[in-house]
């Protein structure tokens, strides 16, 4: 397989490119990962597998943020703050930007380190209740929770597919809604960057969500990680990356 193809508005980069050509390239500075490190020390596995708190890599959100401060954003959403790294990865790529964050878990919030607290206002409720306000980026790495193990999310299922006109399938594991939910957010031109699980390529909800993705999600790249590759420290999950720009 080629490193780098193309769908007609897609590129799909593998794993191999982008440990060469996109990770090496990272303009960003790589964010300091001890908040992350101590909490993932002083927190049960119990607690953070409910809340979904699997951190991300600096070097991802290193990239994540390089592909966010193209759009020169001056407000960014990021929708599951947890310790906070996409935040300071962003707020240190981008000096004009003010974040909004939210996060669910209060206990995870006395551990974030935020960079510049100025410029950050965290909310400390659920992102899937919160109003649908426009902005012009959004980072995340939502929680990933399968749809078995879902309770009580039938209602923000619900609000989100009505405003997406995209009916989010049942079968969906929770950082769909999260995905669909930061497109329908997004102005015209702005844009994501998403670090989700590779499972929605072959899910059972996988067509309908690819093809959400591609019309008014505004899916411009991709960044597919081979299973082997040890992308998260603690947490045995397969990695992508969607880099979205949102044409309309
Ligand atoms: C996968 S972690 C990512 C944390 C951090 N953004 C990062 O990239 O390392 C997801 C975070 O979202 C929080 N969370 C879970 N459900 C949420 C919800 N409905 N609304 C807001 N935050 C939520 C969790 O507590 C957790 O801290």
């Amino acid at each position: 397989m080629s490193e780098v193809s193309h769908t007609s508005q897609t590129q799909i980069i593998s794993h191999n490119a982008l440990d060469r050509a996109v990770l090496a390239t990272a303009q960003s500075t790589i964010p300091n990962a001890q908040a992350e490190l101590s909490y993932a020390q002083s927190a049960s596995s119990e607690h953070r597998k409910r809340y979904g708190q699997f951190f991300t890599p600096p070097r991802l959100a290193a990239l994540m943020a390089d592909w966010i401060a193209e759009a020169n954003p001056s407000y960014l959403i990021d929708p599951a703050l947890g310790t906070g790294i996409l935040t300071r990865a962003a707020l240190a790529r981008c000096p004009e930007t003010k974040v909004v964050a939210y996060e669910l878990d209060r206990a995870i919030l006395s551990n974030a380190d935020l960079g510049d607290p100025e410029r950050v206002e965290v909310r400390c409720e659920n992102f899937l209740y919160s109003p649908f306000e426009p902005c012009d980026a959004i980072t995340m790495n939502p929680p990933y929770i399968r749809h078995r193990e879902l309770t009580g999310h039938e209602e923000a299922r619900s609000r989100v597919s009505v405003r997406a006109g995209f009916e989010i399938p049942r079968s969906a594991n929770l950082y769909v809604y999260f995905v669909v939910k930061a497109c329908v957010q997004l102005n015209r031109g702005g844009r994501g960057a998403f670090l989700i699980p590779t499972e929605w390529m072959n899910a059972n909800f996988s067509a309908s969500f690819k093809k959400f993705l591609l019309s008014d999600g505004g899916l411009s790249q991709l960044v597919m990680f081979s299973g082997c590759s040890n992308i998260f420290q603690d947490a045995l999950t397969t990695a992508s990356i969607l880099l979205v720009e949102k044409k309309k």
